[in-house]
């Protein structure tokens, strides 16, 4: 592998990390914003490591893909529970036979994949991400944008009235206590992801628009620090994993573009903006090192893919069985 450089090493960890980055991971690892209780990596630590398809089944069977419908407590009480979908995303859409998932990584600049990305049956693009001026990189197509509650709420992004938001399907997520108890969610959540969501439901009712359960996002959570020596952040996973994990209960194959960076790996924050931060593609506040160490694991595609093309293969949960 000498002469093709390195890829994304799965054993990956926080010591790999430069000083300042290692500091802010340490300080998210020892915040426990959401009231995380879990074994921890001691228990982990003395089995022995999963492969990559005992880590797919372990995914497939342990994280439920939900979102919200208006017959769930609380939300069955409240008037604008019928703006809700009444069916699940994933009765609603696919089955697709090939998908992509657009990360938002600087490194997609300059990578020439927008016909590729556009060749699959549906694409995957996360928050603020946009295609208008980036098509010969990131393509054209969105099926789905997957949206954190941070981007409804943030006066910025003008959420309500950007055209950005206008294009697919929306899939938006929050922040949960760790109990999943829908309730006290809704009490509590980290940005007003309801009111902004009624909201925007008003302004555009006829596209389609889920929230995702916040249980899928500690079940995930779970199956990466289950599977890491180290403990993880207790914050949850950031998008771009989240929404991968969807994209595989709606695909026969999912391809992940720039989550694991190519050889144009670059401090670049994003395609679309002049910020630089290494926080963005290591994480900070979100386990991102450890959610990259766990697609390592599962890729079935090869490490020249990750190479030239920031190319993940993962397989859709209905092309397996356990
Ligand atoms: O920053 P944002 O969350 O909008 O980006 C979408 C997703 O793309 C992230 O959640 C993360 O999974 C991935 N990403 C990355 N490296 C970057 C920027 C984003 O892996 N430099």
């Amino acid at each position: 592998n000498g002469a093709l450089g390195e890829v994304w090493n799965e054993e990956m960890s926080s010591s790999m990390l430069g000083k300042r980055l290692r500091k802010v991971v340490q300080n998210y690892q020892a915040m426990n914003k959401y009231g995380v209780h879990y074994p921890g990596p001691e228990s982990a630590a003395h089995r022995s490591k999963l492969s990559g398809p005992e880590l797919l089944c372990q995914i497939k069977k342990m994280v439920q893909i939900a979102t919200l419908t208006p017959d769930m407590e609380p939300f069955s009480g409240f008037p604008w529970a019928s703006q809700l979908p009444p069916r699940q995303i994933t009765t609603d859409i696919g089955p697709f036979k090939t998908c992509a998932v657009v990360s938002s990584a600087g490194s997609l600049k300059n990578s020439g994949l927008g016909k590729e990305i556009d060749a699959h049956d549906a694409v995957i693009r996360f928050n603020a991400a946009p295609t208008t001026g980036f098509e010969k990189d990131v393509g054209s197509k969105t099926t789905v944008r997957l949206i954190n509650s941070q981007v409804m709420a943030s006066e910025d992004h003008h959420f309500l009235s950007s055209s950005l938001y206008s294009a697919g399907i929306l899939v938006s997520w929050d922040p949960g206590p760790y109990s999943s108890d829908l309730r006290e969610w809704f009490n509590k959540t980290d940005y007003p992801i309801f009111k902004q969501y009624q909201r925007y439901r008003r302004l555009h009712p006829q596209q389609p628009f889920y929230i995702l359960h916040p249980r899928m996002e500690w079940q995930l959570w779970q199956r990466i620090q289950d599977n890491m020596v180290e403990t993880i952040q207790k914050n949850p996973p950031s998008s771009g994993l989240l929404g991968t994990v969807l994209m595989m209960s709606l695909c026969d194959v999912v391809h992940v573009y720039e989550f694991l960076p190519s050889r144009r790996k670059t401090e670049l924050c994003h395609y679309y903006q002049r910020f630089s931060d290494a926080a963005c593609t290591l994480g900070a506040y979100h386990p991102l090192l450890y959610e990259k160490n766990l697609v390592k694991r599962m890729n079935k595609g090869s490490d020249h893919d990750i190479y030239t093309h920031g190319k993940v293969t993962l397989p859709g949960f209905m092309t397996f069985n356990c």
